[in-house]
């Protein structure tokens, strides 16, 4: 696989400036949640680095948990039609504060999907933390609580998010130059 170096458009959200917002969220959930009993349940793969940045960041006792989905939409990248659960939590919620840890929304199909899963489990509050939100594309309504920061409508990769499964572990989001991106495609 290519070095990143060689399709990237720009470095959208350097690693300080994540870090930094991190721990600013990190201390907002700490006191919204100080008298309840949080369940931060990062949604895989995308959320693991945000997820484990961000509980660090986080200075109140609570449990975590994964979930894994995957979106069949009607062809390609689309993820309009049905989730299906690949992983499923392992706690009832019904004691807990659910606090959804995501690293992007995009159309907002799969938080959708996901939000009508667990509110039927009746927690006892359920929440969205995501990193990122890419506001422009949104399709469907969803009540966002906290947001690390709003994009603009550009395909993004590191820190969690991939490129056909490479370059999640990249400390900071960059985006991608599609052009050059494809011209390395083709040769290979
Ligand atoms: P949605 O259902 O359209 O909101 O899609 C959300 C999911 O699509 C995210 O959890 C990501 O896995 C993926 N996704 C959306 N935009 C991007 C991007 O710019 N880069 C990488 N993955 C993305
Ligand atoms: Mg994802």
């Amino acid at each position: 696989m290519w070095d990143y170096r060689e399709f990237i458009d720009e470095i959208l959200i350097p690693e300080e400036t994540l870090q930094a917002r991190i721990k600013e969220l990190g201390a907002q959930i700490s006191r919204d949640y100080q008298d309840k009993n949080p369940l931060l349940v990062c949604i895989l793969r995308g959320g693991v680095l945000f997820l484990t940045d961000l509980m660090r960041a986080i200075h109140i006792p609570h449990a975590i948990e994964f979930m894994a989905v995957s979106s069949y939409g009607i062809g390609g990248r689309s993820s309009a039609g049905q989730v299906r659960i690949n992983l499923d939590l392992n706690t009832d919620v019904s004691e807990w504060d659910v606090l959804l840890v995501e690293d992007i929304i995009d159309s907002g199909h799969t938080l959708s999907h996901i939000l009508d899963l667990l509110s039927i489990r009746s927690p006892r509050s359920l929440k969205v933390c995501t990193l990122l939100d890419k506001w422009e594309r949104r399709e469907v309504e969803i009540p966002v609580d906290y947001v690390g920061f709003k994009i603009p409508n550009k395909f993004v990769f590191g820190y969690g998010l991939d490129i056909d499964n490479y370059y999640r572990n990249l400390p900071f989001v960059g985006t991608v130059d599609l052009e050059k991106y494809q011209a390395l495609q083709a040769k290979s």
